[in-house]
């Protein structure tokens, strides 16, 4: 079985933290800390966009990279930066061409769509979408059988913005109608001290400057995991301290979530033991790292290889996933015997 992960990128089912989640997602290009590159591009293409008076909006942007760096922060932090409204959707939730089709016709002029998970849009719904991003126009089927007939609809002028944690599986038509297309890169982590800094603020818990440290260099450099893993570091200070978080209590907190030094967990290094004990040198494919691991191929795709590709733990060679030398000493460092 898999194993339930504190570090899981992902967003969480549960509606608290949902609600936490929600408060702490920054709006403006002020608040929203890092990809300074990206922030640029934008900056400048919303200023254009500000000064023209013909009516032109902004380009379709598609944005990539794994889960928790920022993207649907970052269509919301754009919508506002624009004043324009934001409309969110995902791509499984766009069932039928039908669906998108009401959608679009409900948008207005220089409103913001966001479409998550875009990768995962139905062929069907894709095709209408292709249309419609180039030339703002809606082919609708009025009908069935010989009275059928074609209408052309008119659509207001909107801007997609498409969240993907894979541009490999986009379809190479719709990826071409995206004017700007960017990934999201890991931060550093003097900016996730940033972000777990402004985290303890909004939720008025004072933490010391070295647990700040402590807590970055265990986050995957993902914004989300910070937050995570500074949530639970606040409630374990709560319980057995006076709730201020230093470095003693950070320490105590990350022993017990058995987060380690580079910021895995045990489900990472379980699967870097099971593809050694198996594999040794050689290399493995992704299905039978999931068969071993026992987690769908996509998870171990999105969450887990990303990071540990990052830090050159595994590598990625045509014949599979090997573990490097790095990730054999790391194995070793926690306590393994290879
Ligand atoms: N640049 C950032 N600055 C501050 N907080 C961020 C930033 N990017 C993401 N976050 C935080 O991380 C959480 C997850 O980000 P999100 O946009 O949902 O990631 P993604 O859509 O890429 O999976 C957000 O709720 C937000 O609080
Ligand atoms: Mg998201």
């Amino acid at each position: 079985m898999a194993i339930e992960r504190l570090v899981e990128p992902t967003a969480s089912d549960d509606k608290e933290e949902e609600r936490i989640e929600i408060s702490l997602r920054p709006t403006t290009f002020a608040e929203y800390i890092g990809q300074e590159h990206l922030k640029n591009n934008l900056r400048l293409a919303i200023d254009a966009v500000k000064k023209r008076s013909d009516g032109s909006t902004l380009d379709h942007i598609l944005l990539y990279g794994p889960p928790g760096l920022g993207k649907t922060t970052m269509a919301g932090v754009i919508a506002h930066e624009l004043g324009a409204s934001l409309r969110v959707t995902s791509g499984p939730a766009i069932e039928r061409a039908g669906d998108l089709a009401s959608i679009l016709t409900n948008l207005k002029d220089g409103d913001v769509l966001f479409i998550d998970e875009i990768h995962r849009l139905r062929r069907v719904v894709e095709e209408v979408l292709y249309s419609a991003m180039e030339d703002y126009k809606l082919d609708i089927v009025i009908g069935k059988g010989p009275a059928a007939r074609s209408v052309r609809l008119d659509l207001p002028r909107f801007t997609v913005i498409g969240a993907t944690t894979r541009t490999g599986s986009l379809a190479g038509p719709l990826r071409d109608r995206f004017g700007i297309i960017h990934r999201l890169e890991y931060y550093k982590e003097p900016e996730i001290e940033q972000i777990i800094t402004r985290t303890a603020g909004i939720l008025k818990t004072k933490i010391q400057p070295d647990a700040t440290k402590l807590l970055a260099t265990r986050s995957r450099l993902t914004p989300r995991i910070a937050n995570r893993i500074f949530k639970r570091v606040r409630d374990y200070a709560d319980v057995n301290g006076d709730g201020i978080v230093d470095s003693k209590i950070a320490t105590k907190a990350l022993d017990l979530m058995e987060i380690d030094y580079l910021g895995l967990d045990p489900a990472d290094r379980n699967m870097l033991k099971l593809m050694y004990d198996n594999y040794g040198d050689r290399p493995v494919g992704l299905t039978t790292i999931a068969a071993l691991t026992g987690d769908e191929t996509t998870t171990i795709e999105d969450f887990y290889e990303p990071y540990l590709l990052q830090l050159g733990l595994i590598a990625r060679t045509p014949k599979g996933r090997v573990i490097t030398e790095k990730g054999k000493k790391h194995l070793q460092k926690s306590g393994n015997k290879l």
